[in-house]
């Protein structure tokens, strides 16, 4: 294990009708003001709106509204927000919807405390913010992310094309109910899904000691959203998959996983960046990219690759060698991708652009190189990997 510090700063309601149980409870923390944030307007659709604003009506809340969130979260739409919380004193940032309304709040609840551009102070001149962020609570509305129990936030610079991860506070409660994700589209519910199973493998690809149990339960997030989202194969309406995987999303990027050792994540600054200018569905671009990545790395760390295709998948170990075995779960990887409807080429995203040879290089030549996964990717492999999905 390396070295390690563990605290846990979320407190996490998990279950039907958790909001009417534990939100009034929850709010009493707080000052009068509060921000509401949501997104394009699937909460007014399915009624988790008018649930909400009752409460908060009920608790005696002032409430302002910060509405239109975008999936990709902008870094504009973060000042608008800041300003936003500043202007009506918030006391609490209450952010409803999936990961992208709650890392934009992350922001947020950042920037309006703070006179400086945080985009120039973290992600140009790498240095951290010195003030305490506005508490955020989180309603999760779509599981996939994690993004309710952790302090990252993903946000998309549109001048400076970087879809890149800032740090704020961890909202200090969520709310998850199954319930409240019943109104999204099956693709959401599987690419968020898929964005689980992603944060697994890029956290147990990273390097990591022997016998380390943190790998564990990798495998375990792993085979349990894997039988999950087989399981909403054949009943998309399954509640208790669905819970099960409302957890499994936050089990892989509370940080549990990561405790004790270093993780991969290459493949996320690869769909990071061809977000940045594609503005496409980030676990669909996971889906895309996931398989072609691990034909390039798996032969640095095969016992981990068979150990991934015996664990995961299932796959039986006779007559094989471990390089044998280690192939079969990425072509197990792959049909699964395939079994799930989600994509496996470039152009099957949802893009604002056209997606080009010239552009991918782009992608490439931006993304970051992290050094911890099997082995370091130099630009020419991204953009190989790019290309071979196009
Ligand atoms: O905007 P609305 O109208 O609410 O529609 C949303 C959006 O179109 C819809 N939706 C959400 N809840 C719904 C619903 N539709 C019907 N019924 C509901 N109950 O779903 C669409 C997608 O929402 P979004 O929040 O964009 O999806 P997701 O949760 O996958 O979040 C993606 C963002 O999170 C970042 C990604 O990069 C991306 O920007 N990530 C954040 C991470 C973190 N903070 O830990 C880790 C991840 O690796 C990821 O990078
Ligand atoms: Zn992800």
């Amino acid at each position: 294990m390396k070295d390690l510090v563990y605290e846990y700063p979320t407190k996490v309601y998990f279950g039907k009708g958790a909001a009417k149980e534990h939100l009034p409870a929850a709010l009493s923390a707080y000052g009068p003001n509060v921000l509401l944030a949501y997104g394009g307007g699937s909460i007014k659709k399915n009624g988790i709106y008018e649930e909400i604003l009752d409460i908060l009506r009920a608790a005696g809340k002032r409430v302002t509204e910060f509405t239109g969130i975008m999936s990709n979260p902008t870094w504009a739409k973060v000042r608008e927000g800041a300003a936003l919380a500043r202007d009506c004193g918030a006391g609490l940032v209450l952010a409803v919807g999936g990961g992208s309304v709650i890392d934009c709040c992350k922001i947020v609840c950042a920037q309006a405390v703070e006179e400086e551009d945080l985009w120039d102070l973290e992600m140009v001149r790498h240095e951290v913010p010195a003030k305490a962020p506005i508490p955020l609570g989180a309603v999760v509305t779509a599981s996939g992310t994690g993004a309710e129990m952790n302090g990252g936030a993903v946000i998309t610079n549109e001048d400076a094309k970087i879809k890149g991860g800032m740090f704020s506070a961890a909202p200090r409660f969520a709310i998850l109910d199954p319930e409240y994700t019943m109104s999204l589209p099956q693709m959401q519910v599987l690419s968020g899904a898929f964005d689980t199973l992603s944060h697994a493998m890029e956290t147990y690809f990273g390097r990591s000691d022997r016998d380390n149990v943190s790998d564990e339960v990798a495998l375990a997030v792993m085979r349990s959203t894997v039988v999950n989202m087989r399981t909403l194969l054949e009943d998309i309406g399954d509640y208790t998959a669905r819970s099960n995987l409302m957890w499994t999303s936050a089990m892989a990027e509370n940080g549990i996983l990561k405790v004790g050792r270093l993780t991969d994540f290459e493949c996320h600054q690869i769909e990071h960046q061809l977000g940045a200018y594609t503005d496409c569905n980030h676990g669909q671009g996971l889906a895309v990219i996931h398989p072609a990545y691990y034909r390039r790395v798996w032969s640095s760390a095969v016992p981990k690759f068979a150990r991934f295709a015996r664990n995961v998948w299932g796959i039986s170990a006779e007559g094989k060698s471990e390089e044998e075995l280690a192939q079969a779960g990425i072509q197990a990887l792959e049909a699964f991708i395939r079994a799930c409807g989600l994509p496996t080429r470039l152009t099957e995203l949802r893009s604002r652009v056209e997606i080009t040879p010239e552009l991918l290089r782009q992608v490439a030549d931006s993304t970051n190189l992290l050094p911890n996964g099997p082995r370091q990717l130099t630009r020419d492999e991204v953009y190989e990997i790019l290309m071979e999905r196009l």
